[in-house]
């Protein structure tokens, strides 16, 4: 690999390459591999998770980590992306960390990058959000074993979620024995998303059997008016309540990318309750991305 666009394409076995590699830097730490680089986080939108646990997956592989915000940068006065990448890359950067609203805006960065320069996609609007995707499976594949069994629900705003289209994209390649998505219409992506997914807007009904539930954030800042009739009628029709998580099978999972909207899609008592998984997600974002930072820049 020499970008991490996206994991649409990537196969089995790079797949479960990246996810080993995680697993032993949980297990048994990393050396520090990128001590003569220096890695930026290039970040146009807003982030918690993913901008920080880069940072801190970089200042463990031992990294000098530069960090990018737009809101304080020249782009407030008109300076291109791909200008910013190209003047941070003079400074002598390697690899980028790059967040953006726009679907494709990361794959157009690449283009305009060095020969020896890598970039990894941290979210590029509806597309793609690779290293969640893989820290989701890390997370599955610790709480579940092998993928190949297991019956996996995707709940809420699928339409507008990157992070949805990269656990489907790596949950197929997987061999997940049943993906169900749940949400209203007006949530539901248009085209081959969702192929091959048991689709459905009664969330009780999708609940049974499952081994995993994956709740999605309502992305209001993504959303046209009217998609969503009211925040209330969305936690009735389509949140996680304790009571609602009865009907998954009893050693199930609850998962959720973050941030979360509480009271909308899922209730305090589940998102930290005994069966929810959404701190562990976090802490295997470090090892996630020191692997992926370890495979596309050690020497
Ligand atoms: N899951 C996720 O991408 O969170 P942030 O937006 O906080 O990075």
């Amino acid at each position: 690999l020499r970008h991490l666009l996206t994991l649409e394409g990537l196969s089995r076995e790079q797949l479960l390459q990246l996810l080993d590699r995680a697993q032993s830097i949980v297990d048994e730490g990393a050396d520090r591999l990128l001590t003569a680089t220096a890695v930026c986080t290039l970040f146009f939108e807003p982030s918690t998770r993913t901008r920080l646990s880069f940072q801190r997956a970089a200042q463990r592989l031992g990294a000098d980590v530069l960090n990018f915000e737009a809101a304080t940068s020249s782009a407030t006065k008109g300076e291109t992306a791909r200008d910013t990448l190209k003047n941070i890359e003079a400074m002598g950067v390697r690899g980028f960390i790059v967040r953006h609203a726009q679907d494709g805006a990361v794959a157009a960065l690449a283009e305009a990058a060095n020969p020896g320069t890598a970039l990894i996609n941290a979210g590029d609007g509806r597309h793609a959000h690779p290293t969640q995707g893989l820290l989701d499976m890390l997370t599955l594949r610790q709480a579940k074993g092998d993928l190949g069994g297991l019956k996996v629900l995707i709940v809420g705003d699928v339409k507008h979620s990157r992070v949805a289209r990269s656990d489907l994209h790596a949950l197929r390649t997987l061999g997940a024995a049943e993906i169900r998505i749940c949400a209203p219409a007006s949530l539901l992506p248009e085209g081959e998303v969702t192929a091959g997914c048991r689709i459905g807007d009664d969330l009780d009904a999708a609940l049974e059997g499952v081994d995993a539930v994956m709740m999605l954030r309502l992305q209001r800042e993504r959303m046209e008016e009217g998609l969503v009739a009211s925040l209330d009628d969305y936690h009735r029709d389509y949140g996680l309540t304790a009571a609602r998580l009865r009907r998954t099978a009893s050693d199930a999972v609850v998962m959720h990318p973050g941030p979360m909207n509480r009271g909308v899609e899922i209730d305090d008592d589940v998102a930290d309750g005994p069966q929810s998984l959404i701190l562990k997600q976090v802490a295997n974002g470090v090892a996630v991305r020191m692997a992926v930072l370890e495979a596309l820049l050690a020497p």
